[in-house]
């Protein structure tokens, strides 16, 4: 893979490495778990500098104020355009549990809300105030369901209600694509098998102690582009420094970052990896000048556990 897009089954492209700006800690329970916002400041500035193009935020993240303001300051001052640039956003994350700090007005749950399609198109306009844009390039539906209401029915009808507001969306030209997020297969048809848009993605946690090659083989037949988030789990689990993966790096003479994100691209998925070091920053972008054979390949995948190591929930435990 020498192409740094990928195609999006709207005809759009989109920059298969995007930086996640997603920041805090959910994986070491020994400190504070939640988002830190403020870190994006440092963050996202160094991204674009770095020359990121494809920012993934979130409305939950608290940081479409910071991608907002650190875009805005680019683009006043020339240095990026907004045609060249790439912004997704999320709506719809549940409530989470109460000792993560993620703000209960920017996460609420499906049956709490009383009218489920204006608190999505509410939540869209203020998305679109904090990031001082007139358009996103994606809007990822964040969740399927709540992580607390097993009724199916009721999970299902809710999926639908919000994707028509995500649809009433594109329609406007709010948003250039809509896809969604920690799906299931089931999920989707609940979508497809209504007769509704096909997503354009699927963004689910994905590295090499947490694959799912069924699923990516259901997004493929669908023409449904898998994004690989948590690329690096978190950073838990010490996948950075795998065996394994630290073989493949000292044949190829590249950081186990770089043979991780290499593998994801070379399976035909978007990265979306975060670092606060420009260093790193930088390395992560440094991908389409080296590839991994297919031993190699097949190495990493073998290293899928019997049960996935997580950094978030199971998707699979939403009805
Ligand atoms: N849709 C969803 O539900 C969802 C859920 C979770 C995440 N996401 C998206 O995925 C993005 C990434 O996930 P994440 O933030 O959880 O974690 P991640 O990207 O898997 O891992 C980040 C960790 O890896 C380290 N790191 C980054 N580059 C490295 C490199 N080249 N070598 C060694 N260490 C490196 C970082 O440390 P330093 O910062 O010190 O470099 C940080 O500790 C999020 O920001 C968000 O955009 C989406």
């Amino acid at each position: 893979m020498t192409d740094p897009n990928f195609t999006l089954n709207t005809g759009k492209t989109i920059p298969a490495v995007g930086f996640g700006c997603a920041f805090g800690n959910w994986t070491d329970d020994t400190e504070m778990q939640g988002f830190r916002p403020e870190l994006a400041w440092h963050g996202v500035t160094e991204a674009l500098k770095a020359g990121y193009q494809h920012l993934d935020t979130a409305h939950c993240y608290g940081t479409e104020r910071h991608v907002g303001d650190i875009v805005g300051r680019a683009l006043s001052e020339g240095q990026v355009q907004r045609e060249d640039l790439f912004i997704t956003t999320k709506l719809a994350h549940p409530a989470a549990p109460p000792h993560v700090a993620i703000s209960h007005r920017l996460t609420w749950n499906w049956g709490s809300v009383p009218d489920i399609q204006q608190r999505v198109m509410d939540d869209f306009e203020a998305s679109k105030e904090k990031l001082g844009m007139g358009y996103v390039d994606l809007l990822l539906m964040h969740w399927p369901g709540d992580f607390v209401n097993k009724d199916k029915g009721f999970a299902r009808e809710a999926r639908l209600a919000i994707w028509e507001v995500f649809e009433s969306l594109v329609k406007r030209g709010d948003a250039h694509a809509i896809g969604v997020c920690n799906f299931t297969a089931d999920h989707i048809e609940d979508l497809i098998s209504a007769g509704r848009t096909v997503p354009a993605v699927n963004q689910f946690e994905l590295h090499p102690y947490c694959q799912d090659p069924e699923l990516e083989a259901y997004c493929q037949s669908h023409d449904i582009l898998v994004e690989a988030y948590a690329p690096f789990a978190s950073g838990a689990y010490g996948i950075l420094k795998d065996p394994v993966i630290s073989e493949i790096a000292q044949q190829t003479g590249r950081s186990t970052g770089q043979v991780i994100l290499r593998w994801q691209l070379q399976c035909g998925r978007v990265v979306l990896p975060k670092s606060s070091n420009p260093q790193r920053m930088a390395q992560n972008l440094q991908l389409f000048d080296f590839e991994l054979d297919d031993a190699q390949i097949a190495k990493i995948n073998a290293l899928s556990p019997k049960e996935a190591k997580r950094s978030t929930v199971d998707p699979a435990t939403i009805p």
